[in-house]
């Protein structure tokens, strides 16, 4: 590969690596996407992704198709570039700390192949990183690897993102804000450049910071919209015990008050996906080494681990005791449009239902592979909504994918072994199924 000024490499084609890589390479950015796994290389190097998102495979075959991203598992190519951003995993360890092994393994070969270069490079830490990591972990590790004075010849930034999956391609090129976190204004600026080349007139408001600040920016971000589901989950907790209050009301009035805001106050079966759990138990952790108790912060994860108690309370009111009762899931993935079943709602549910003593069928249209894989023979999987419902005493509704709206009060009736249906999801209007015994999470009825 030859040298490429302005070019982009980006280091872990998990999601947020690949879509970064496939939006950059959109916009005529030549992107280099490298990680070790040869499998996902492949993959990546034939224009398919290796994981769902939706607009994410045609865009990185015309990238590919076009020679606009390349993809490798050999890191010296990063050297062609000018820029590297970081995005490998940062899992938890086992007491919820974070796992910095990727990130210190990444700076360390990068350091090592930048050994040689003699232009200048900018190196992006895009993981999300507890507050210290860039300047206190990946400075020292890249200064000593790569022989070069960090902040000269090599640059350093934090960066982090804010990409929803499901609508990751759409939040990368729409997004509210860039925050960048530099202790040099040329690092800074380098990767302001690349911004406005890539967003030209759209660039976003750019909050220039310390990377320490960059750093619980992310954290702080994650940690909020968690709060604010937990919070909502609390009040529709209290709603579904006085008969006439529905939580979703409550919430389009609340979310009237632009110091509320509309948005993230869906009740529900609680949060899921690889990140709200994982960074709030990060920064717990975090916050307990700096000697600072997050009370708040725990009642969030607590709220939402109890969350799945109660959409099973809902079912019990309905069935009776679960015991040998018929239970069918519809939804596994932690949201609609994606296959992703990390930390899922539906896993708690289902772990609850199945300690007592229910049979648990389950459908979704795309995560029953990784549910497989994790739930193996424990739980039946039907071949779709229609085939789960079939003889079922009591369906609940997990994840809010639009075919479960389709389904109408004549479905469940006739499919049905006893029609109670729980919808966790808020799905449906609780008017239209009167004919079923319905419950739904924050909809109070009349006490049984
Ligand atoms: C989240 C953040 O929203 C992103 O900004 C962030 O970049 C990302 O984590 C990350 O750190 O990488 P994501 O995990 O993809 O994104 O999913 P969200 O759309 O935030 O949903 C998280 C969970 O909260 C889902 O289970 C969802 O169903 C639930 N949720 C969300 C509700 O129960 N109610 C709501 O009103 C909103």
């Amino acid at each position: 590969m030859k040298p490429r000024p302005g070019s982009v490499s980006v280091i872990g084609m998990g999601y947020v690596g690949l879509c970064t890589s496939a939006a950059f390479a959109s916009k005529g950015i030549r992107t280099v996407g490298i990680d070790i796994d040869e499998k996902r290389i492949d993959l990546i190097q034939q224009g398919r992704a290796p994981l769902y998102e939706p607009q994410l495979d045609s865009m990185l075959k015309k990238a590919v198709t076009k020679k606009l991203l390349t993809a490798t598992n050999d890191i010296s190519h990063a050297t062609d570039t000018s820029l590297t951003f970081l995005t490998v995993g940062t899992p938890s360890r086992k007491d919820g700390s974070i796992d910095l092994t990727n990130i210190e393994r990444a700076t360390e070969e990068l350091g090592t192949a930048l050994r040689e270069k003699q232009s200048y490079h900018l190196v992006i830490v895009k993981s999300t990183v507890i507050p210290g990591t860039t300047n206190k972990t990946v400075n020292p590790i890249l200064a000593k690897s790569s022989s070069k004075t960090i902040g000269t010849s090599v640059g350093l930034c934090a960066n982090p993102e804010f990409l929803k999956e499901g609508t990751a391609i759409s939040d990368t090129l729409h997004p509210d804000k860039i925050v960048i976190g530099a202790n040099d204004k040329k690092s800074a600026n380098t990767l302001k450049q690349l911004y406005r080349r890539f967003y030209g007139k759209n660039l976003p408001t750019v909050i220039l910071t310390s990377p320490e600040t960059a750093e619980l920016v992310k954290y702080a971000s994650n940690a909020f919209l968690a709060t604010k589901v937990s919070f909502i989950n609390t009040i529709a907790n209290i709603a579904q015990s006085i008969p006439g209050v529905d939580v979703n009301q409550v919430a389009e009035a609340i979310g009237r008050d632009p110091r509320i805001g509309s948005l993230f106050l869906k009740a529900g079966p609680g949060y899921g996906g690889s990140c709200f759990h994982k960074d709030l138990q990060a920064l717990i952790n975090f916050s307990e080494d700096l000697s600072y108790s997050p009370i708040l912060l725990r009642a969030t994860e607590g709220t939402n681990e109890q969350q799945a108690e109660k959409v099973v309370e809902l079912v019990e009111k309905l069935t009776g005791p679960l015991d040998q009762k018929r239970i069918a899931v519809l939804g596994l993935a932690f949201k609609k449009d994606t296959d992703d079943i990390r930390e899922a709602a539906s896993l708690r549910v289902i772990t609850l239902l199945l300690k007592k003593g229910a049979q648990v069928i389950a459908y979704d249209p795309l995560a029953i592979p990784n549910a497989r894989k994790q739930l193996g023979e424990t739980v039946e999987f039907a071949k779709d909504e229609h085939s789960a419902l079939k003889g079922a005493d009591c369906c609940i509704v997990m994840t809010e994918w639009s075919q479960f709206e389709k389904l109408q009060t004549k479905d469940y009736l006739a499919l049905m072994g006893t029609p109670n249906l729980v919808d966790a999801r808020r799905l449906y209007n609780p008017n239209e199924y009167g004919a079923l015994n319905f419950a739904a999470v924050g909809f109070g009825t009349q006490q049984q």
